[in-house]
């Protein structure tokens, strides 16, 4: 798992490049904490904000600002060690829609899955799951949403996992209308996260903890019923042309990032709705059968 091809390494510089170089935020301007009664705390003077989860409760954050589009960066390293039963989530949510990262803890030297989800007119049921290429555990990496009016990206470490496309042409709903918060949480899902429920977490290794930082969003805020955009957001991307990877509201995948998408999905996708023919027995849902 450790050995990388040379044209993926340099295939991940280019992205990182077209990625930009937004600085991280400082999460007590950008954020507030949610719920955990003191579980959650901002670190570092502001750089980073960690998330702790005891056998009383998790705790979670969100965004100060509310946004309809943009590309959401975030550095996280998750819990070491035995983090059976827990999940880490990182993900946008409006009433109606939701695009997910979370993260399922599992038992010592056992890998996390990386679960993925697009809701849409609160419809979900899109779940893709992966393997991390690395111990997300021992240093941070960035997961980031890409969210513009045509493409849901998810992407790690600057390699694309999943692209959710527009296709509301052909009748597929997409998070287009409603304005998103940014939400992270630990929390305990041992009913269900680890193996189906069947190993439980280890209280004895509590406070749980997952750190946080460079939170950062080149993204058009939503102000007081406006989208407010960063200058230049469409002129750039006009300019650039679709595709060129200018500016993040006309991005979508280059040839070359859609081959390193389909290689990663090749090897580390672990689930894929679209593939499980046995839930959806009237056949599975229409964007799987688009490109
Ligand atoms: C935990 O590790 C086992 C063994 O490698 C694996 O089968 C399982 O899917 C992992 N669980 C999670 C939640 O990633």
């Amino acid at each position: 798992m450790r050995s990388f091809a040379p044209v993926f390494l340099s295939a991940v510089v280019a992205w990182l490049e077209l990625a930009g170089t937004a600085q991280g935020g400082n999460f007590y301007q950008d954020t507030e904490m949610t719920w955990g009664d003191g579980r959650g705390k901002v670190v570092d003077g502001g750089r980073g904000l960690d998330l702790t989860l005891d056998r009383t409760s998790g705790s979670g954050f969100q965004s100060k600002s509310e946004y309809l589009f943009g590309k959401i960066d975030m550095q996280i390293k998750l819990v070491p060690g035995n983090s059976a039963g827990t999940v880490t989530t990182f993900y946008l949510s409006s009433h109606d829609d939701e695009i997910d990262f979370e993260f399922l803890g599992n038992v010592s030297g056992e890998p996390y899955t990386l679960h993925t989800n697009v809701f849409t007119r609160g419809q979900g049921q899109r779940e893709q799951q992966f393997r991390l290429w690395f111990d997300p555990t021992t240093a941070f990496h960035t997961y980031s949403i890409l969210w513009n009016p045509q493409h849901v990206i998810f992407a790690v470490d600057g390699t694309p996992v999943r692209d959710f496309k527009n296709h509301e042409a052909r009748g597929v709903a997409f998070p287009r209308t409603q304005p998103m918060r940014l939400y992270a949480s630990l929390w305990n899902a041992d009913d269900w996260a680890t193996e189906g429920g069947r190993v439980k977490a280890d209280w004895s290794k509590a406070p749980f903890v997952a750190s946080f930082r460079g939170f950062s969003a080149d993204a058009c805020v939503w102000d007081g019923g406006r989208q407010r955009c960063p200058e230049g957001t469409m002129e750039a991307a006009a300019v650039a042309g679709a595709g060129s990877g200018r500016g993040w509201w006309n991005q979508q995948l280059s040839d070359m990032s859609y081959r390193r998408m389909r290689w990663v999905q090749r090897k580390f996708m672990i689930y894929n709705y679209c593939a499980d023919a046995k839930r959806f027995p009237q056949g599975v849902p229409a964007e799987c059968k688009l490109r």
